[in-house]
């Protein structure tokens, strides 16, 4: 099979890092230029200010001065920039004029009409919630009931196999390990071919230059490649009984069955990046949060009961995607200003995740918040996040296996981040466990 979706649309990152400004080199410089510069060259679609992760003051500037912010980037044309909490609720549950559609642009402020994949989070009602309908199963509360010991086996073997004393890559080894095994489950992919899924998902949102891959065409290479292995997946589980695993529930779904095999390859990306990119960063985000908050460390050792709350704070804290998109299908006035019809709307989370108005001392890491899960890191509305109670799942276990291993995990050199305005994620995490004497 020749004709994929990655051959049909191609890359939807398909522009290269070089073309965007330099950000400041600390976090101080970020606030002195956000503050000095004129309201309406704020641009904050700019994957090296998330590398460098110095966006924050961009963010706050623009909630307390321009919530609805209007920009042209250079790349990505003109766009809405929606920052406070509660402004990002009103688009999500305005879905009738604030649309998903990939027909429109989908759901990423990089794609367009021709590079928008076709999968349900890039869909608008009634097909989006039929589709969703399809794979629900998977994480309902029975099934997470019965995935918790395999997870908890798995995070302890991962865990018992680490070095002691030496540096390693907490993302490589912990992170990626623990959340493709999951993966795989879920697919029921071959175990010894997990990384495969790894790779994909990375590929799936990389931007050309930004580490991953070198060239828009290693894009498709490499994601046809994905789509084949899923569709002679498709192929096998339709032909046999209907299954537990995601790709078996598409296949043998009432209403997903006769999908066209490009809306296939299409939710398998979604799947992949969903439940894997997310949940692994929010794992190494956590590593890191703790080590730069040594009080609320002490905290947890202290209160291993908080290991749920903490969860809620780092997946908060971490904002695993910084935004998803929209794009109005009419006219329409949004907090004082003019949205006009095919206007792309971007709703940055990470902002929001930081509104004062909503969310007390939202610039601290607390782990025992009064209410940890009032966040905007799964979105909101029809599209919540259908995955969130199992990466909740995937990172109380981790933390509840580490503390009974490991009083500390020290991190030991900077974090490595990635080139992206849409994952908030790492390449690599140095750490160290202390030996103990
Ligand atoms: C949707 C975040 C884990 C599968 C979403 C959305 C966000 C999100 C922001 C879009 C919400 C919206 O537009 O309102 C996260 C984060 C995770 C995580 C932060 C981890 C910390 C997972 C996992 C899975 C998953 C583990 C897979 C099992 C999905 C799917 C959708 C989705 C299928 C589309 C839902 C729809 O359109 O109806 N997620 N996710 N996610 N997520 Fe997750």
């Amino acid at each position: 099979m020749t004709d994929t979706l990655a051959t049909r649309s191609g890359p939807p990152n398909n522009f290269s890092i070089d073309g965007f400004p330099e950000p400041p080199a600390t976090l101080e410089a970020a606030r002195e230029h956000a503050y000095s510069l004129p309201l309406a060259q704020i641009d904050v679609a700019n994957p090296k200010l998330f590398h460098a992760d110095v966006v924050g003051p961009y963010f706050e500037r623009l909630r307390r001065e321009d919530p609805v912010h209007y920009a042209e980037s250079p790349t990505f044309g003109g766009y809405w920039s929606i920052t406070r909490y509660n402004d990002i609720v009103a688009v999500e549950t305005n879905h009738q004029q604030f649309s998903s559609d990939a027909a429109l642009g989908g759901i990423t402020i990089s794609a367009t009409s021709n590079t928008a994949l076709p999968m349900f989070i890039a869909m608008d009602p009634p097909k989006h919630d039929v589709q969703r309908r399809a794979v629900q199963p998977i994480v309902m509360p029975t099934n997470l009931r019965n995935l918790e010991p395999l997870i908890r086996s798995r995070a302890a073997a991962i865990l018992d196999d680490l070095p002691v004393g030496v540096e390693f890559d907490w993302v490589d080894k912990v992170s990626i390990e623990l959340t493709a095994m999951t993966l795989a489950t879920l697919m029921e992919f071959p175990q010894e071919q997990r990384r495969k899924l790894t790779r994909w998902s990375d590929v799936a949102t990389a931007v050309p230059g930004g580490g991953i891959i070198d060239r828009p065409e290693q894009w498709v290479e490499e994601m046809t490649e994905c789509f084949q292995t899923f569709q002679a997946l498709w192929h096998e589980r339709a032909a046999g009984p209907p299954g537990n695993d995601l790709i078996s529930m598409l296949a043998h779904g009432a209403e997903t069955r006769n999908m066209p095999a490009y809306e296939f390859q299409g939710n398998v990306v979604l799947l992949i990046v969903g439940g894997n990119d997310t949940t692994r960063n929010s794992i190494t985000g956590s590593v890191l949060a703790l080590n730069q908050n040594p009080d609320q460390y002490q905290k947890l050792r202290e209160r291993p009961e908080l290991v749920a709350s903490m969860v809620s704070e780092t997946i908060r804290w971490q904002t695993p995607l910084a935004h998803m998109r929209r794009t109005a299908v009419q006219d329409i006035e949004f907090g004082g200003k003019l949205i006009r019809k095919g206007d792309k709307v971007v709703m940055w989370y990470l902002s929001g995740n930081r509104d004062e108005s909503v969310i007390e001392r939202p610039n601290e890491y607390i782990i025992d918040r009064d209410r940890p899960r009032q966040h905007i890191s799964f979105g909101y509305g029809i599209h919540r996040c259908v995955g969130n109670r199992l990466a909740e799942l995937q990172l109380r276990i981790v933390w509840e296996e580490i503390l009974k291993r490991f009083p500390v995990i020290d991190v030991v050199g900077k974090p490595e981040r990635v080139y992206s305005t849409f994952v908030r994620g790492f390449r690599s995490l140095p750490v160290r466990i202390p030996r103990r004497h």
